[in-house]
């Protein structure tokens, strides 16, 4: 154990994510809602999960799935009330868990009456409330969206075009004016006031703008979206908002690293300079697919090498503060499909062996709702199948340029968000037990066999393996703390390191490939013994030279 590592409930915890859309629909409307959250809360407690991260559950249009809000102190209609909100919140406590929300506030939605009275005039109180360049000033400086080609839309009654940096449904706050910021410190008071643990916070690295929007050094920034984390009072910010709002309350923040160099990383997050707990980054999705250079005949789409070093870049970028891990979200496909395998002779394999690197990685692990039974990529091949404005929007932008949209679809199905936002599989019922009515998604077709009702009975199952290794984590602290070194940089198919604290040493070895392979070790495993296998005849530790395909090796060492 480092000597100085501070002990935390949020360093210790496993998060859990759920996407309140697609856990469970209580009503038959075909969307998740939050009295399904409620009856799902004995089954996340089962898991031996400690802290729950909702996506955004605030009132929205649903542009971009409630990151687009229009009331920060009322719930989406389509997911319930306040009285439902705070009885989940109740039914949280009651079970020892903790409650994350998501707070998005680089932006709200263009219904949000704020922007509703901003764009009516230059004089109303609110147009200092958003980013606009007026026509005055010819046309606005070049700054491409995430979700469209220009963050700049025109409206008219002002003369003056808007910034969104996502869709034009969703307009940036300026941050840059003192009454914003009093604004964002209330509605996170509120919910704080109402006994949350914490917020995850969207987008947090794009908060501040250089307001004069000069043109953009692209020797500096090469991708042009790193320029957007580089505003020149986003510190300051962040830590006015720890110092007003956050530090008053006994809770954890994460934020969303978007667009961040790994040499800024440590400023977010070092306890002294109080701003966050925990940021993650966009490492996994950094690992691009179909490139295999290192990897020519081990099966594997991407190169797990690669995958390696931005873990360790991951854990020393941190610097003084804390990592948070994952490896699927709902902005990502799932894990499964893209770090595994998803075939039925490899699945549970491949995603009992992915469970077992996030849980022993140095780092608070951020588990996506889904991947403790190997769902999978949705599969989808026809548009109207996608349901992302992320994927509309360049489809619409493809086809308005007559270019393949075959070509695109197919990429999609590999890289859509929607691969991982498909109903959650209950059980092998209607519709995966998801609901009663018609889902908002399509339900992905292997609901029958892939599912929580069928893992339960099987004491094999990837579900009751994770809940092992959750345990085991939970009752090894040295395994939260300890340091981490990789041993094997080189090996393309297999994934080695160990995990050391005094009196401790833990050695993971992991094959990345549906072949069998060897770890390349050089240390003394006299003395060692396996804790975990994915495999039920676990075998000795001789295996560690002939691993099975995707086999997982927990392994204590003296
Ligand atoms: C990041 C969120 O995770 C993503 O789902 C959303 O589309 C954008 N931020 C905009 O809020």
């Amino acid at each position: 154990m480092k000597q100085k590592e501070q002990r935390n409930w949020w360093k210790e915890g496993v998060v859990y994510q759920v996407y309140p859309r697609s856990f469970k629909d209580s009503n038959g409307d075909g969307i998740g809602d939050l009295q399904g959250i409620i009856a799902g809360l004995d089954y996340i407690k089962s898991l031996g999960v400690d802290i729950i991260w909702l996506n955004p559950i605030y009132a929205s249009p649903n542009a971009d799935n409630g990151y687009d809000i229009s009331n920060y102190r009322e719930i989406m209609k389509e997911f319930g009330t306040l009285e439902d909100f705070d009885r989940l919140l109740q039914e949280v406590h009651a079970r020892g868990l903790k409650l994350v929300l998501d707070l998005v506030v680089n932006h709200t939605s263009d219904e949000h009456p704020w922007f509703i009275e901003a764009r009516k005039s230059r004089n109303n109180p609110y147009y200092a409330y958003y980013h606009w360049w007026p026509v005055e000033k010819e046309s606005p400086p070049f700054r491409p969206g995430y979700f469209e080609p220009s963050a700049w839309s025109y409206n008219r009654t002002t003369r003056s075009w808007y910034l969104h940096y996502f869709s034009r449904k969703q307009p940036d706050l300026n941050w840059e004016n003192p009454e914003v910021r009093e604004e964002i410190y209330n509605l996170m008071g509120f919910w704080f006031e109402k006994g949350i643990d914490g917020f995850r916070m969207d987008s947090i690295t794009l908060i501040s703008k250089d307001t004069t929007f000069p043109p953009i050094d692209r020797k500096k920034h090469p991708d042009i979206f790193s320029y957007y984390a580089h505003g020149p009072h986003l510190h300051d910010y962040l830590h006015e908002m720890n110092r007003r709002v956050v530090s008053r309350y006994e809770v954890m923040t994460v934020g969303e690293g978007s667009a961040l160099d790994d040499k800024d990383v440590a400023a977010f997050v070092d306890p002294d300079r109080e701003e966050l707990n925990m940021l993650y980054g966009f490492g996994p999705s950094d690992v691009r697919m179909y490139t295999r250079p290192d990897t020519p005949n081990s099966g594997i789409g991407y190169s797990l090498i690669a995958l390696k070093k931005m873990f360790g870049r991951w854990d020393k970028a941190v610097g003084k503060g804390w990592p948070a891990v994952y490896l699927g979200n709902h902005d990502q496909p799932r894990m499964l499909s893209r770090f595994g395998n998803d075939a039925p002779e490899f699945r549970q394999y491949a995603a009992k062996m992915l469970a077992t690197l996030l849980l022993t990685l140095r780092g608070t692990p951020y588990w996506f709702a889904g991947d403790e039974i190997g769902m999978k990529n949705a599969d989808f091949n026809r548009i109207e199948d996608y349901r992302d404005i992320a994927t509309w929007n360049q489809y619409r932008e493809i086809e308005r340029k007559g270019e393949d949209v075959k070509a695109f679809l197919e990429i999609q199905r590999h890289t859509s968000r929607d691969n991982a936002r498909t109903p959650f599989q209950w059980n092998s019922t209607f519709q995966a037990g998801f609901t009663i009515g018609n889902p908002w998604i399509r339900v992905n077709t292997d609901y029958s066999e892939i599912n929580v009702a069928c893992q339960e009975r099987d004491p094999w199952s990837v579900l009751n393996y994770f809940r092992r290794l959750v345990a085991f984590r939970k009752a090894h602290p040295e395994m939260v703390y300890g340091s981490y070194t990789v041993l094997d940089i080189e090996n393309p198919q297999v994934y080695s390191y160990l995990r050391e604290s005094p009196g401790h040493r833990f050695l993971v070895v992991l094959n990345f490939s549906p072949k069998p392979a060897a770890a390349w070790l050089d240390i003394d495993l006299s003395g060692a013994e396996i804790k975990f296998s994915n495999y039920e005849s676990a075998g000795g530790k001789e295996r560690i030279k002939s691993l099975r395909p995707f086999e997982a090796l927990l392994i204590t060492c003296s």
